[in-house]
């Protein structure tokens, strides 16, 4: 009588375990194998051999058609990694201001398409505060509003970053897994602290920095592409930076490439981490020589026959499987994809013209959260139900004012 009582409270106590959101516990190699598509957060590499040294150039601003012909075009295009194949970057695609003729040209020059969010809120609070169900709506919402005016396949979009990479821990994972998203590349790791990417399926060691909050639960088999900071110019110490144009690096072109060249090395003279660069065009406007600066560093990288340009869907792909150098070879995806390069002349929530290009016809009215296909039965149902909640209506659309 007693033992089966015992082995009742036993029962439920696995069963509500089971069935309640499973802490993070403790990773070891043992229990988290890359063949089940797991892996510890971890500075080692997952190869002891030599490894390519992979760099990801990463833009998270929104597509639009000047930046892509000034800036994109002639740094990114005609550009061929040691294996004779393209080069290809990651794009994290916010919404406003897209021209999605663009992003379908991206893609279809081998370039990853990601996720930044619909509303890109200018306000940190605003991430930090939202709940799963406004960050399902940021971000499942533009994956299929990408998808459907870029006209480009929902399957090829799997990776994520949260606008000024604010992270709402496991809220912003749930959010992601119930989007199809398959990885994030939001958490930013010390220069000193080169992690490799790893899965959330066990607690991670990467350090949270202060003002942001990270995961705690398990997510299987979700993947964390860490952005390692670089080191900036400081006359006090070391100044970690990620997006280059919080470096205050200024110099001669020369003087930036070397920089720049000067940051590969760290990883790639020691173990070979994968590097995450945040490219906003930005810094080329303001940064004197920063343009040829970078392109004299890509010239550079080019140089060397170690050094592979890649999307970091790849790079994951690599850690996956991670071949040493002599096998490694970049795949080339074989793309397709029709453009009517419409122009749609559609008014926002604020009443502001946007003129929208599009793959495929024209919406109704301007896609937006909980609208992304930009139906007008849908709008009419999300007005009213915005006008009577109370919470949302203050982060409606503050967009960033960006001057394009
Ligand atoms: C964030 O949440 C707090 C507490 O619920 C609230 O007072 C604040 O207004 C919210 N901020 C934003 C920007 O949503
Ligand atoms: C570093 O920053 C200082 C102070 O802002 C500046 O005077 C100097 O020119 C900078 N050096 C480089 C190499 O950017």
């Amino acid at each position: 009588m007693k033992t089966t009582t015992f082995f009742l409270l036993c029962m439920w106590a696995v069963l509500t375990h089971s069935m309640s959101i499973k802490d993070a516990e403790k990773c070891s190699d043992d229990n988290c194998k890359i063949g089940d598509g797991c892996r510890c957060s971890s500075t080692k590499s997952p190869l002891d051999g030599d490894a390519p040294q992979l760099i990801s150039l990463t833009f998270d601003e929104a597509v639009v058609n000047n930046i892509y012909t000034d800036v994109w075009e002639p740094l990114l295009f005609d550009r061929k990694n040691p294996d004779g194949n393209p080069i290809s970057a990651t794009f994290f695609v916010p919404h406003e201001y897209t021209d999605y003729r663009r992003v379908q040209d991206l893609y279809l020059r081998g370039f990853e398409i990601g996720v930044n969010s619909i509303t890109k809120n200018s306000l940190a609070q605003y991430w930090l505060n939202a709940t799963e169900e406004v960050l399902k709506e940021e971000f499942e919402g533009q994956r299929i509003l990408m998808s459907h005016f870029a006209n480009i396949p929902q399957d090829d979009i799997v990776g994520a970053r949260t606008p000024q990479l604010q992270l709402d821990g496991d809220v912003s994972i749930n959010a992601y897994v119930a989007s199809g998203i398959l990885y994030d590349s939001s958490w930013t790791s010390r220069s000193t602290t080169m992690m490799f990417p790893y899965t959330l399926d066990y607690l991670s060691i990467q350090e949270c920095r202060t003002g942001t909050t990270c995961p705690k639960d398990s997510h299987q088999g979700f993947w964390v592409a860490p952005i390692i900071n670089i080191q900036g110019n400081s006359t006090d110490g070391i100044l970690e930076c990620n997006s280059l144009n919080t470096c205050n690096f200024h110099g001669t072109a020369d003087e930036i490439s070397q920089w720049l060249l000067s940051q590969v090395e760290r990883e790639r003279s020691t173990t070979k981490a994968p590097i995450t660069l945040m490219v906003p065009s930005s810094w080329f406007r303001f940064t004197e020589n920063s343009f040829d600066g970078f392109k004299t560093f890509l010239d550079e990288l080019g140089k060397l026959n170690d050094v592979f340009l890649v999307s970091l869907k790849q790079v994951i792909d690599w850690t996956k499987n991670p071949v040493p150098l002599s096998e490694f070879k970049t795949d080339v995806p074989d793309r397709t994809a029709d453009c009517g390069a419409i122009n749609c002349p559609l008014q926002n929530a604020n009443g502001d013209l946007r003129y929208m290009m599009s793959c495929v016809p024209c919406p109704e009215v301007y896609p937006w959260l909980g609208n992304p296909l930009g139906q007008a039965t849908i709008t009419e149902k999300t007005t009213t139900s915005t006008e009577e909640s109370t919470t949302s209506s203050t982060e409606e659309p503050t967009t960033t004012s960006e001057d394009f």
